[in-house]
């Protein structure tokens, strides 16, 4: 196996040989992440209820909360192309247009039912639109920076219902992490509107609040 390995790396197949492997490699740590974040998702989110994924990207996850929460509806909010032709730290296929394709193709089912619905618009326009009190879970995985995390939650305070749950991605206890603004942003929420934390892991970077009733 080494001397096929030593033989393979001194081929010109080489660097199509490793993307590969990377890619198995990148597949399999999504997919454990994914495993992990979805157990959560069952023991923290409701089942048959209104939710939305605010920073869908590929599809990935938005595909892990459908199968786990079996919503009533799921609105997937991105802006996709109206933000950047392509996100310059995605790995591999960059391109937004070619994400939100894959988005709605491997939604079609769930799009016909009217299960899945898909904005493509920057999430504080559109969260405005809807009803105060509309959700009953809503997953924040956008842009990780502080202020957009803050105009986030203030309007969400509004849109979840009282016995709502938000949550999201990227908790950074680290001050000196480039995405430590969510956890900045959802400390001083809680502190400020009476929430209490469900559930915080630095490890799978999640977290789950809902308000002190
Ligand atoms: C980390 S990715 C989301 C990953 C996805 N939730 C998953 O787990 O597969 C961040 C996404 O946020 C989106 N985004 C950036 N600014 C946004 C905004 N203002 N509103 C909604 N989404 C935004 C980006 O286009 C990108 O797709």
């Amino acid at each position: 196996m080494r001397l096929i390995k030593s033989i393979l790396k001194k081929s010109f197949l080489y660097p199509l040989y490793k993307e590969k492997q990377d890619f198995k490699y990148w597949q399999y740590k999504i997919g454990r992440l994914d495993a992990r974040r979805g157990d959560l998702i069952d023991t923290y989110l409701p089942k048959g209820a209104i939710g939305a994924e605010l920073g869908v990207f590929k599809g990935h996850f938005s595909r892990v909360l459908l199968n786990r929460t079996k919503p009533k509806e799921l609105h997937l909010i991105d802006p996709w192309f109206l933000l950047t032709s392509e996100w310059p730290w995605a790995s591999r296929n960059k391109s937004t247009v070619d994400a939100l394709c894959n988005v709605l193709k491997s939604n079609k089912q769930e799009i016909n039912d009217k299960i899945v619905y898909v904005h493509i618009q920057d999430d504080l326009k559109l969260l405005k639109e809807f009803p105060n009190e509309y959700f009953d879970w809503v997953y924040i995985d956008s842009t990780h920076g502080y202020e957009h995390t803050v105009s986030e939650l203030q309007l969400l305070l509004k849109k979840v219902k009282a016995s709502g749950i938000i949550c999201g991605d990227d908790w950074q206890p680290d001050v000196n992490h480039r995405h430590h603004g969510v956890y900045k942003a959802v400390n001083e929420f809680i502190l400020k509107h009476n929430y209490k934390l469900l559930y915080a892991d630095d490890k799978n970077l999640q977290w789950f609040i809902k308000k002190n009733i």
